[in-house]
């Protein structure tokens, strides 16, 4: 079949969508940080299909989709008052919380792990998909494993294409960066992985410090985990641009807020920014569209300026880090 998998997300394909999911189907759709790649989380096969799909190990486990609390209680039996507290205030959005999972939950969704992770998304098309199908939604991002995760359904297109059964399509997420994943034990929240909600809000919400530097106990957190094929070089300061420039004849220049670029770099680089008056959560919505778009252009490298280390500052920063490791151990 010839026919593009992308629909756009109108009620009429949502419920196709939804239907496909009850099938055993594999579904991508919008969420408010990233495009997700669903299947039935219950369904053994339907999610074997995920991981097929995006060539993604089968130790990596995957984020459970849920649109209420109802829902929830088929995945765990252990919900503490803390839990309550972080849903109440963060859900539905990008904050996906770890619990002890019940018998319910197949081990391909969690990866072999005791724990499910699962988080209620904003988006109205993902919470109504959810709804429609009846099912929790197990969901990875939409990429192929060690790329960076797609913020449009054409990214989508270009990576899966007809592996998966159907692409909704309803544009430009509004986050552009995956949630954020924690872990409460006992008084304390460990940062799995930074994202979307700040760590910061966590703590004003609960009254309790978040414990970063726990990436070893979240499975999918190697290394590589958001490289475009293009080396990604990390700059702090614009400075570093001549040395870069001594090696490279063809680069992509990508700062934080708008710069002046000098005259004589004009031939060899091709310039863009994060957020034209640097605003973090802007510089968040186009950080993987960056990485996609200049990936595409053949280029020697892509050089990104890291923004300020605070508030979604952080989640971004470690994104670029990762990006980067690849072509920074390639030269070891
Ligand atoms: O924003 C998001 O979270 C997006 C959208 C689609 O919801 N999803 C997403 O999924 O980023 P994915 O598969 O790309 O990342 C899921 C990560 C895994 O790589 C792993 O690090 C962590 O979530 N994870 C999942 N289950 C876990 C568990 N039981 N314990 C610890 N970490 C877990
Ligand atoms: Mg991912």
């Amino acid at each position: 079949m010839d026919t593009s998998p992308i629909l756009p997300a109108t009620e009429e394909n949502i419920r196709k969508a939804a239907s496909i999911i009850r099938e055993g189907g594999i579904v991508a759709f919008p969420t408010e940080t990233v495009y997700g790649l669903g299947a039935d989380a219950l369904n053994e096969r339907a999610v074997a299909r995920i991981f097929e799909a995006k060539e993604r190990p089968l130790f990596d486990p995957l984020i459970v989709h849920i649109a209420s609390r109802e829902q929830l209680k088929i995945l765990t039996d252990h919900i503490s008052d803390i839990h309550r507290k972080l849903m109440d205030a963060f859900w539905p959005g990008p904050l996906t919380i770890v619990f002890r999972k019940s018998p319910a939950v197949p081990y391909i969704t969690t990866g072999g792990l005791d724990t499910v992770a699962v988080r209620m998304p904003s988006h109205p098309v993902a919470l109504r998909l959810i709804e429609a199908s009846g099912r929790p939604i197990a969901a990875p991002s939409a990429n192929r494993f060690g790329y960076p995760s797609p913020t449009r359904a054409e990214h989508v297109l270009k990576q899966l294409g007809n592996r998966v059964d159907l692409i909704l399509d309803a544009g430009k997420t509004p986050h552009g960066i995956e949630s954020t994943i924690i872990y409460v034990e006992g008084e304390t929240i460990y940062l799995l992985r930074a994202g979307a909600t700040p760590p910061e809000d966590i703590e004003r919400v609960t009254g309790l410090k978040v414990v970063r530097k726990a990436r070893r106990m979240s499975p999918g957190q190697l290394p590589y985990h958001y490289s475009p094929a293009t080396p990604v070089i990390l700059i702090e300061s614009l400075r570093e641009v001549e040395e870069i420039l001594r090696k490279f004849e063809r680069i992509a220049l990508i700062t934080f807020r708008r710069e002046e670029i000098p005259e004589k770099w004009k031939d060899k680089v091709i310039y863009d920014y994060l957020s034209e008056e640097g605003d973090l959560r802007e510089a968040a919505s186009n950080l993987f569209d960056r990485m996609h778009r200049y990936d595409e252009m053949s280029l020697q490298a892509i050089v990104f300026q890291k923004v300020p280390d605070r508030g979604l500052g952080i989640a971004i920063n470690e994104r670029l880090l990762k990006a980067s490791m690849r072509y920074a151990s390639d030269r070891r």
